[in-house]
C-alpha cells in the first residue's frame, strides 16, 4: 500500500521496468510489478535526485562486491549516499538494505551530511535483506524475522510500521548489531554447507551415505535439515562474497575468524574434488564429449554469478574436452563467456553422443528427465552428479555408471 519509486542509473533497466518487463528471472515478480504499476503505486525513474526529493524513506539497495583484496567495495554505497546528500530537501530516513560492514551506517550518514546543502534531519537505519533468489517473493512476504537497527528510536519505529502488515517477528537493535546479523547469518549458512561437504568427503572415504547422514542429523531440531545438502559447494552473488567480506572485516578488527577461513577453503576445494573424480574416471578428458547440465548457481534463477559451472566448464575446456551444455535459463549468458561450448536446446540434445553427463544445478526438469532415453542417446552411460538428484540404486538398475557426492559410486561391469 505504500507509494514506491524505483530509481537506478541504468536507463535500459528502468525503461524495461516501466514497460513491465523484469530484467532478471524471479518467479512471480512480473505479476506483482505489473499490478502495482497499473494501480499507480509503483513508478521507475533514472532521476535519482527527483526520487530522493519526493521520498520520506529511502532504501539503499546497491551492490557491495568484493574488491580485489577481498574487502567489501563500498564505492556504490558511497556514490548513492553522496547523491542523497546533494538532493536532500527535508527530513528523511535512509535504510541500508545493501550488505555492508559494521560501521557503514555511520559512514553513510556522514557522507549524506557532508553533501547536504541545508540543515536537514537525517536518520540512518540498517535493515538487512534475507531473501533468496528464486524464492524472493515468498521470503519477503513470509520472513522468519525482520531486523531493524538504529540509534534513533523514532526512525526505527517508522520502519517497523512499514513492515507491520507482514506479521513477522521484528528484532529491534542498534545499527552495528543489525549489520553484523546479516554477515553472521550468511556465514553460518555457508558454514553448514561446508560442514556437510566435508562430512560428504569423509562419507566417500569410509563408505557412508551423506544423504542419510544429513537426514539423520537434520531431524534434530537443534540442527535442522536446511542447508545440509552436500554438493559442489555454494556459489551465487552472496555467500562467496559475504564469507570473504566477513573474514576481512575480522582482519581489519584484528580478529582472525578461523572457522570462516576453513569454510571458504572447503567451499573452493569442493568443485575441484568433483572435477578430479571426472579426471580419475577417464584418465584424460582430452577429446571426451562432456554434457554439462545446469549452469546457474542454483535452480529457479538465471544468475550464474560465482556458480561452480564457471570453474568446471573452464577446466573441462582446458583439459581438451568437447563441452555441450544446457541450462533452462543461462545459455545466452554463458555463450558470451565460453563460445567454445556447444549450447543445446534440451538435455537430450546436450547429452547426445556424450561420454558423460555432469549435473551442476538441481533443476526440476533434470530430476524428471527420461533416463532410459538418456542412456540410449549417450555414447557412454556415465553421470557425474554434483547435486545428488538421483538414487544410486535406481541408476545402477538402469545401467549407469553414477558418481555423486558423499555416496558410494555406482560402477557397471
Ligand atoms: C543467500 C541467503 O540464503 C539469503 O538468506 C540471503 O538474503 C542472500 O544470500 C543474500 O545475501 O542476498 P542466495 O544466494 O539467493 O541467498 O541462495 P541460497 O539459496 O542461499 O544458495 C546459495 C548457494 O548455496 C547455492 O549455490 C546453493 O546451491 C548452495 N547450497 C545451498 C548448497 O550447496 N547446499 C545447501 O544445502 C544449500
Amino acid at each position: 500500500g505504500n507509494d514506491v519509486i524505483g530509481a537506478d542509473i541504468d536507463g535500459g533497466k528502468i525503461g524495461r521496468l516501466n514497460d513491465g518487463i523484469i530484467p532478471i528471472f524471479e518467479p512471480g515478480l512480473e505479476e506483482i510489478v505489473s499490478r502495482n504499476i497499473a494501480e499507480g503505486r509503483l513508478t521507475f525513474t533514472t532521476d535519482i535526485p527527483g526520487a530522493v526529493k519526493k521520498a520520506d524513506v529511502i532504501y539503499i539497495a546497491v551492490g557491495t562486491p568484493s574488491a580485489d583484496d577481498g574487502t567489501v567495495d563500498l564505492s556504490y554505497v558511497d556514490a548513492v549516499a553522496k547523491t542523497i546528500g546533494e538532493s536532500m530537501n527535508g527530513p528523511k530516513i535512509v535504510i541500508n538494505k545493501s550488505t555492508v560492514p559494521v560501521g557503514s551506517g555511520d559512514r553513510v550518514k556522514n557522507i549524506i551530511k557532508k553533501n547536504m546543502k541545508g540543515a536537514y534531519e537525517i536518520k540512518v537505519v540498517s535493515n538487512p535483506e534475507f531473501l533468496r533468489e528464486g524464492s524472493a517473493i515468498h521470503d519477503f512476504m513470509f520472513p522468519d524475522r525482520i531486523v531493524i537497527g538504529s540509534g534513533d528510536g523514532r526512525a526505527a519505529e517508522t520502519i517497523r510500521e512499514i513492515y507491520q502488515p507482514l506479521e513477522a517477528p521484528i528484532v529491534m537493535t542498534d545499527l552495528e548489531s543489525a549489520e553484523m546479523i546479516k554477515y553472521a547469518s550468511n556465514a553460518f549458512l555457508a558454514t553448514k554447507i561446508s560442514f556437510i561437504n566435508e562430512i560428504a568427503n569423509l562419507c566417500e572415504a569410509v563408505g557412508a551415505d551423506v544423504e542419510k547422514v544429513a537426514e539423520g542429523m537434520g531431524l534434530d531440531k537443534r540442527i535442522g535439515r536446511n542447508f545440509l545438502s552436500a554438493g559442489i559447494g555454494c556459489g551465487g552473488s552472496c555467500f562467496p562474497k559475504d564469507t570473504l567480506g566477513l573474514f576481512h572485516i575480522g582482519r581489519q578488527a584484528k580478529y582472525d575468524l578461523q572457522i570462516l577461513k576453513s569454510v571458504i577453503e572447503v567451499n573452493d576445494a569442493q568443485r575441484k574434488s568433483f572435477l578430479k573424480k571426472m579426471t580419475a574416471h577417464f584418465g584424460s578428458l582430452s577429446g571426451k564429449k562432456i554434457a554439462v547440465l545446469g549452469m546457474t548457481f542454483k535452480p529457479n534463477t538465471d544468475d550464474t554469478r560465482d556458480a561452480p559451472s564457471h570453474f568446471i566448464i573452464a577446466e573441462l575446456l582446458a583439459a581438451g574436452a568437447k563441452v555441450s551444455a544446457f541450462d533452462p535459463l543461462a545459455c545466452t549468458e554463458m555463450q558470451k563467456l565460453y563460445p567454445a561450448v556447444e549450447y543445446a536446446s534440451s538435455v537430450y540434445h546436450a547429452a547426445k553422443d556424450s561420454d558423460a553427463c555432469v549435473i551442476l544445478t538441481e533443476w526440476n526438469e533434470f530430476k524428471q528427465m527420461d533416463l532410459g532415453k538418456m542412456k540410449q542417446i549417450m555414447k557412454k552411460p556415465v553421470v557425474f552428479d554434483g547435486r545428488n538428484i538421483y538414487e544410486p540404486e535406481r541408476m545402477k538398475q538402469l545401467g549407469f555408471t553414477y558418481i555423486s557426492v558423499g555416496r558410494k559410486p555406482v560402477k557397471q561391469g
